[in-house]
């Protein structure tokens, strides 16, 4: 589907409730269906990603059902073998964390993902699963994996990449596993995983970048999502690079562990509050409000990526908004995404006239720059793609087309209703 943006001509004003988080989504449907009981999820994500793990449970013999708002999970504490395949979608974060569950059950199974999940690198799960006595075989480390299902034991793992997922994954395998395992980190990677596991009741302790879980059954609960602050980012880059903006992001997840974006428009001198703060199932959550904002360049690299690895792509264009050159580096798993981000952002925006190049790790862009359009661009099958090309648009002097905008819906499938309502 291709979708025409118009220059914004007279800001953005008024607030939009930020729709569910992803990662927690994924979680909070992962976790209580490992829970005996009945749990209640307030505020799941009505994404494509987050759909699919919950059809994943659902084909592990898990009892799920929306109630209006809520979706609740039934479920004997146990999975049962499944009849068919795992379809996984698009979604790394279900085919990673569920291969840690599925290492550990008493049966086999498979999980399969769509043409771009089939490219993305699952070694980084399947070497530290196998060393917990886990048997996968993968098409040379993609997808699909055939999960044999073994007890595992723990292990003392010390990661080369800060990934959630990774981390996520293995931690899942360690509370089915004998003696202790340990994750450790370079840098702290989002902690939605850690936060939820202590909420339900499992052994688990965090010592600065490492963490430890012993063998636990989890506790049902009532698990409220809050705002997914990878979504607010499209909204604040619009904020401030749209003249004449200013708007409220209602009910944003503020984990520290995703919010450098916001440590990185401070730095570059953007006028960012936050209003309201406080604590919802034991993640942060607060309300942000941005004013459009004259912004300077900044570097951008280190402990930081993880805590804004998703937002990269639009930080890019915000970049483009910014007096100097602006420098991100440290991030080369950002061409293990959906698409290899650095090429497809370089490409993309360089169409629309951005003065950006690209690193073997990340980016170097020269701004303030006026951005053209007037062409038509791609999306690579990439949400995240698909909404920075929107937010570019907003301020390019003329029309940008831009072809396979429906990918949006993996993630936010609210996007550019929220964005008319702040165009009023
Ligand atoms: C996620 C972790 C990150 C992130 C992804 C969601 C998660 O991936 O990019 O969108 O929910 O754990 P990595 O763990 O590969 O960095």
């Amino acid at each position: 589907m291709q979708k025409i943006i118009n220059k914004n001509k007279n800001g953005l004003k008024g607030s939009v409730n930020i729709p569910a988080d992803k990662s927690i989504s994924h979680r909070a449907v992962m976790f209580t269906s490992l829970a005996k009981g009945e749990s209640i999820i307030k505020n799941f994500s009505k994404g494509q990603d987050p759909l699919s793990s919950l059809n994943v449970c659902k084909t592990l013999g898990i009892n799920a059902e929306f109630k209006n708002d809520l979706l609740i999970i039934n479920s004997t504490g146990k999975l049962s073998a499944p009849s068919s395949n795992l379809d996984c979608g698009n979604s790394g974060t279900t085919m990673r964390l569920m291969s840690g569950i599925l290492a550990g059950q008493n049966f086999n199974s498979t999980l399969i993902g769509d043409e771009s999940l089939s490219k993305r690198p699952m070694k980084r799960v399947i070497e530290p699963l196998s060393l917990m006595g886990a048997e996968i075989k993968s098409n040379d480390y993609k997808a699909p994996l055939n999960i044999r299902g073994q007890n595992l034991h723990g292990i003392e793992y010390i990661s080369k990449l800060a990934s959630a997922q990774v981390k996520s994954c293995i931690l899942l395998a360690g509370l089915n596993a004998q003696g202790k395992t340990n994750f450790t980190e370079p840098y702290v990677s989002r902690n939605h995983t850690e936060i939820m596991l202590q909420y339900m009741g499992a052994n688990i302790s965090v010592n600065n970048n490492t963490v430890t879980v012993k063998k636990s059954e989890l506790e049902p609960r009532t698990i409220e999502i809050c705002g997914d602050i990878s979504s607010a980012a499209f909204f604040i880059v619009a904020g401030l690079i749209v003249p004449n903006s200013k708007i409220i992001l209602k009910n944003t997840g503020l984990n520290p562990t995703r919010t450098g974006i916001l440590e990185v428009v401070e730095k570059m001198g953007g006028d960012v509050q936050i209003l309201d703060k406080r604590t919802v199932s034991g993640e942060v959550v607060g309300d942000i409000q941005i004013s459009y904002s004259s912004l300077n360049a900044c570097t951008i690299e280190g402990d930081i990526i993880p805590r804004l690895i998703d937002e990269l792509p639009v930080i890019a264009v915000l970049a483009t908004q910014a007096e100097g050159t602006t420098i991100i580096k440290d991030a080369q798993d950002l061409r293990n995404k959906e698409s290899d981000r650095i090429k497809a952002v370089v490409t993309e925006l360089q169409k629309i006239g951005a003065d950006i190049e690209e690193t073997t790790d990340g980016f170097i862009i020269n701004g303030k720059t006026n951005l053209k359009g007037g062409v038509e661009v791609e999306t690579y099958h990439d949400h995240r793609l698909a909404m920075s090309l929107f937010v570019a648009g907003l301020i390019c002097e003329k029309p940008l087309s831009i072809n396979g905008f429906e990918w949006v819906n993996i993630s936010f499938p609210e996007f550019e209703k929220l964005f008319e309502s702040l165009s009023l």
